[in-house]
């Protein structure tokens, strides 16, 4: 390992340490395979020095070969394996069958070991949402999502991976909701929604049988739509008790079902999911999890150029750590403060 110049950095090199901001937060993990988005983000953040991966400078051919493979296509790649492999267990679920522990460990081990870029990850999952398969998606999404955020509140590996487990598992109890109610296109009517909220208690007592899930995971699962405003389902709690898993859990689940194409007709900006995460999260969420969910969503779009509602695109030239889905946003000469300028919104980030 040894340390060089970004100047010199060329995509494909692989991180040889984990790589911190100036305020201590993981940016990158060891082992990242730098691609331009990396490049041009060092730049943003004025880093001069990153440290390199000893062994893929003098690594033999086909090995530097494998360090080129870009990072989309990689992250392409397990993602929808991923997927493919929640669809399968999810599937032997519906059937009644019991699921083994390492069918689904190992899903959370691969993204575990392999999605620690987390700011592309953001982008990405944006990419490959579609509306068929969302359930499947949604499970993979959340369990990304919920371990960035245990990562970025330091939780230990450990505790990391059982943030994993628990958004894999979290909606395992829509299997055994009717089909019709769950594919449904338009709004749920009062009965269909009151049968649909019925999958946080059967997924619950699902994965409660399964001797390889720990207490807290199963009841996360249970706890993932109790609102602190006691609004919230199966049992109207006003919080998650000791349970550490199920705030993060829930602020994830909303964040991924505002994101998503199903839940809304047209896919969302992460600005505009965040606002709307904001909203739902007065007196109803964690305002832990909440506010460090809003921080890096806020360090992931400083420096990108969007598209804003009034049709002129700009740049995000600063976010305020209090408000960050309305930033400051610089067009030509103007500045847009989005914090004043309600009626403004960012439709789309451009790059
Ligand atoms: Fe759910
Ligand atoms: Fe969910």
């Amino acid at each position: 390992m040894f340390k060089l110049n970004v100047s010199d950095l060329n995509i494909g090199t692989r991180l040889g340490k984990d790589l911190f901001s100036a305020d201590g937060s993981l940016l990158l993990k060891e082992t990242t395979i730098i691609n331009k988005d990396h490049l041009d983000r060092f730049k943003k953040r004025g880093i001069d020095e990153v440290y390199i991966a000893e062994e893929i400078v003098n690594a033999p051919q086909e090995k530097k070969e494998a360090a080129h493979i870009p990072n989309e296509k990689a992250f392409e790649k397990i993602y929808l394996e991923s997927t493919h492999s929640v669809k399968e267990f999810l599937t032997k679920a519906k059937l009644g069958q019991p699921l083994e522990a390492a069918e689904v460990l190992e899903i959370v081990d691969t993204l575990f070991t392999q999605l620690f870029d987390g700011f592309n990850i953001f982008k990405n999952i944006s990419i490959l949402k579609e509306k068929d398969d969302y359930l499947f998606k949604h499970s993979i999404n959340v369990a990304i999502l919920c371990m960035l955020s245990g990562r970025w509140m330091n939780m230990n590996e450990h505790n990391v991976k059982q943030l994993g487990l628990a958004g894999v598992l979290h909606d395992i109890g829509k299997v055994f909701i009717d089909d019709k109610i769950l594919n449904k296109d338009d709004a749920l009517t009062n009965e269909e929604y009151q049968e649909m909220k019925k999958h946080a208690f059967l997924g619950y007592n699902y994965v409660n049988k399964l001797d390889w899930v720990n207490n807290p995971i199963a009841e996360a699962v249970l706890l993932h739509h109790e609102r602190m405003d006691g609004r919230g389902y199966p049992n109207g709690v006003k919080d998650y008790g000791n349970n550490i898993f199920a705030p993060v859990l829930a602020v994830c689940d909303v964040y991924d079902a505002v994101t998503s194409e199903r839940v809304y007709s047209n896919k969302r900006s992460p600005f505009a999911a965040a606002d709307i995460l904001w909203e739902e999260s007065f007196g109803r969420l964690d305002p832990v999890v909440t506010s460090i969910f809003f921080n890096k969503i806020g360090d992931l779009l400083l420096g990108s150029t969007v598209k804003l509602s009034n049709g002129e695109i700009g740049k995000v030239v600063f976010t305020d750590a209090f408000r960050p889905t309305r930033p400051l946003i610089k067009v030509g000469n103007l500045f847009y403060n989005l914090g004043k300028e309600r009626e403004i919104h960012i439709m789309e980030i451009i790059s």
